[in-house]
C-alpha cells in the first residue's frame, strides 16, 4: 500500500480535494493521509466544507492561521516537515496555488518525496498576485502534473517540462460540482426576484480602498438593473468595517457562505461578479454569465470556451463591457475538455500506473 499524503488549506482546496479522497479512501491500494494547514480556519471557511462535501476529519490538523505571507508559509513548512517524517509518503498530492500548496510542495521536495500538483501549469503571466508565484514554484518542483485545460499543458512544456509527466485530467472542482448540484435539487428559491451575484477578496481589489470603492461604484450603478448578493469574503469585510462602507439597497450583504448554499445562490443567479478563481471555472457548466473584475486570468478557456469575461477593474470599464453584454453568454460556448464530473476516477487512474 501506498501512503499518499493530501494536503489542503484554503476554502478553494476543499472542493478539489473531497472527490479524490472519497476514492482513494475506497481503494485497496493507497492509504491516503489527509492533512489541513489550517490557513483558513473558521467554521464558515473550512469546518462546514468538510460537513457538505462529507470530507472524514484530517488525520493532521496544523492549525497555522492567519499571518503575513513569510510567516504564515513558514508555520507550515514546519509543521508539515513533522507529518512528513511521521508518516513517510511515497507522494504527496498538493491542489491550486494558495500558500499552502507552496509549503507543502517544497518541503516534500526536500525530503526527495515525489509531489503531484493538480490544476498545474495554470498562469496569468501577473507576478504581482501571490498565487502566480505559489504556482510557478510548485510547478518548478512537482514530479507530475494534473492539467484541467490545455493552456496549462502548453505553459508546462514551455517551462521545459517532460510531456510524459503531464496529464490533462479535467477539473476537479467541477466533481464537487456535480456532487453539490445534485444535494441542492429540491431547495427552495434564494429570491422571487431575478439576481446577480458578487464575490471580491483578491488584494490587488479590495485592500486599496479608492479602487475597492470605484468598483463598488459600478456594481451599484448596475444593481439599478438587477438586485445583487454580495458574499463577503472575511479580507473583503474588515476593509468593509474599517471604512464603514454603505451599499445601495440593491445590493444584499452575505456572509461567506457554505458549499451547497453557495452554490444554490449561484444557480439561480443570472449574473455573476467576481474575481475568485474557482467561480470563472464553476460558471462555465453552470452557463451563467461572468464578468471576471481582473487584468488577467490564469483560466484562459472560461474566456474562449465558457461564459467568462475578463473586465480590467474600473467603473468606466466595468459599466461598458456589461452594459455591453449584460445577461448574455459566448456563442462559440463548449464545455472544456474534461469538466465532466470524472476528473477524480482520471486521476486515480493515471496514479495507479505512475
Ligand atoms: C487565500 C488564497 C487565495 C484564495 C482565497 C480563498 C493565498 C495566497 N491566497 O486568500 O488564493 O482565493 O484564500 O478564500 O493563499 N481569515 C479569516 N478566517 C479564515 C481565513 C482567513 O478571518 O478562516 C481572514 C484573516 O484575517 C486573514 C484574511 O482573511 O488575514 C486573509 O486570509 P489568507 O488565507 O491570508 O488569504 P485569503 O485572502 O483568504
Amino acid at each position: 500500500m501506498k501512503n499518499i499524503i493530501i494536503s489542503v488549506g484554503a476554502r478553494p482546496n476543499f472542493m478539489k480535494v473531497a472527490p479524490l479522497l472519497r476514492l482513494l479512501d475506497k481503494s485497496k491500494l493507497y492509504k491516503p493521509i489527509l492533512v489541513h494547514t489550517g490557513q483558513h480556519y473558521d467554521d464558515e471557511m473550512s469546518d462546514i466544507f468538510f460537513k457538505e462535501l462529507n470530507m472524514r476529519q484530517p488525520d493532521y490538523n496544523l492549525k497555522v492561521g492567519s499571518d503575513s505571507h513569510a510567516k504564515q508559509t513558514a508555520k507550515m513548512m514546519v509543521s508539515f516537515e513533522e507529518v512528513c517524517y511521521n508518516t513517510s509518503p511515497d507522494m504527496v498530492i498538493v491542489v491550486g496555488d494558495v500558500n499552502s500548496t507552496l509549503a507543502c510542495s517544497v518541503v516534500a521536495k526536500k525530503l526527495n518525496i515525489k509531489v503531484a500538483h493538480i490544476e498545474a501549469g495554470l498562469r496569468s503571466y501577473d507576478r504581482e498576485m501571490p498565487e502566480e508565484i505559489n504556482r510557478i514554484i510548485t510547478d518548478s518542483i512537482s514530479d507530475y502534473f494534473f492539467v484541467t485545460e490545455e493552456s496549462g499543458e502548453k505553459n508546462l512544456i514551455k517551462e521545459g517540462h517532460d510531456k510524459n509527466k503531464i496529464f490533462l485530467v479535467g477539473n476537479l472542482m467541477i466533481d464537487s460540482l456535480h456532487y453539490g448540484l445534485d444535494k441542492i435539487k429540491t431547495k427552495k428559491m434564494y429570491s422571487n426576484d431575478e439576481y446577480g451575484l458578487i464575490t471580491l477578496h483578491r488584494p490587488s481589489n479590495v485592500d486599496n480602498i479608492e479602487k475597492f470603492k470605484d468598483i463598488l461604484g459600478a456594481l451599484s450603478e448596475i444593481s439599478n438593473q438587477i438586485k445583487l448578493f454580495f458574499s463577503v469574503h472575511p479580507r473583503t469585510q474588515k476593509k468593509i468595517k474599517e471604512h464603514k462602507i454603505v451599499f445601495s439597497k440593491n445590493i444584499q450583504i452575505l456572509e461567506p457562505l457554505p458549499y451547497l448554499s453557495f452554490l444554490h445562490l449561484m444557480r439561480d443567479s443570472k449574473v455573476i461578479f467576481t474575481d475568485s478563481g474557482g467561480i470563472q471555472d464553476e460558471s462555465t457548466p453552470m452557463k451563467i454569465p461572468c464578468y471576471t473584475l481582473r487584468k488577467n486570468t490564469e483560466r484562459p478557456v472560461t474566456i474562449e470556451y465558457g461564459t467568462n469575461r475578463l473586465v480590467v477593474p474600473n467603473k468606466k470599464n466595468i459599466l461598458d463591457v456589461f452594459n455591453t453584454h449584460k445577461f448574455t453568454i459566448n456563442s462559440n460556448y463548449q464545455l472544456p475538455f474534461g469538466w465532466d464530473g470524472n476528473t477524480s476516477k482520471r486521476i486515480i487512474d493515471i496514479l495507479d500506473r505512475i
